[in-house]
């Protein structure tokens, strides 16, 4: 049997030629990086859970009509989506201030916006993704105002949709990443929603409690990166509460998720 093309290898995925054209395999590997690779680890389980909390999140997308590249999940660590031409930015949306935009202005951490504030990233790891401006973005062809639009007003209602979704399972959204591809089908083009969502990609924090659930567990030197990431996936329904993750076995069918309404059924 040949053997799969791998198109590409990034950081925490590799991509793989699909099965007919216009479809590539997604395979979610256990490394984390953090600062641009500076910082490195295998985080045995997390591709797995990030494929299961990927999938959830798009498949909620899509109920609410936001286009994602997600077709299907193949096993534990793959999924099929469509080719897409990634556009070279990375968009962010912030609810509460954490992270670089406390360094570069001065905001506490934890000090919620007035509304939610998008910035775009352009993604080039030689320079370390640096913060562009719109007129940046046209004026240097990564996207045109009609694209800009699109991705601004996609990303808005991708945060209405999360911050209500983690907020009924006792989590808040501080802030989180996307990435967004052209499909091409002829002469047609669309912006669909590409990459993943999970908690390598937000910031998570426990209402009650403040605690972090996100890769900032291991950007931060905290530890139980796993047990966090799980805790987010049974919340939401996608484990049972018993359950933990494993490469081999199936898990069981999304149970859909569990309203958090006191602390005693937060934990085992
Ligand atoms: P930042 O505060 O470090 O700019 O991160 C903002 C959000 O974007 C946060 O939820 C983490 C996410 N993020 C990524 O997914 N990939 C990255 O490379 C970076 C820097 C941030």
């Amino acid at each position: 049997m040949a053997r799969r093309k791998q198109i590409y290898e990034g950081k925490a995925k590799i991509l793989y030629e699909g099965p007919e054209p216009g479809t590539v395999i997604q395979y979610f590997k256990d490394d984390a990086t953090a600062f641009n690779n500076q910082k490195h680890a295998v985080l045995e389980g997390k591709g797995v859970l990030n494929n299961r909390i990927s999938e959830f999140v798009m498949l909620g997308l899509e109920r609410i009509c936001i286009p994602t590249h997600f077709i299907k999940r193949l096993n534990m660590r793959e999924q099929l989506i469509y080719h897409v031409e990634i556009i070279p930015l990375e968009v962010v949306i912030r609810n509460v201030a954490a992270g670089s935009i406390c360094k570069r202005l001065g905001f506490k951490e934890g000090e919620p916006f007035a509304r939610p504030v998008v910035e775009f990233y352009y993604k080039k790891d030689e320079l370390g993704d640096p913060l562009v401006s719109e007129d940046q973005i046209n004026a240097f062809g990564w996207a045109n105002p009609q694209e800009i639009d699109d991705m601004m007003a996609y990303t808005l209602r991708i945060n209405d949709y999360l911050c209500g979704m983690f907020a009924g399972v006792g989590i808040q959204l501080i802030d989180f990443k996307v990435e967004f591809g052209r499909q091409y089908d002829g002469d047609l083009m669309r912006i669909i929603l590409a990459d993943e969502i999970s908690p390598d990609s937000c910031r998570l924090w426990d209402i009650e409690t403040g605690e972090i659930l996100d890769k900032d567990r291991f950007r931060k030197d905290l530890g139980g990166l796993t047990d966090a990431y799980t805790e987010v996936a049974k919340r939401l329904g996608i484990l049972r509460k018993n359950e933990e993750i494993s490469d081999t076995e199936e898990i069981s069918d999304t149970k859909g998720p569990v309203l958090v309404s006191n602390n005693d059924d937060k934990k085992d």
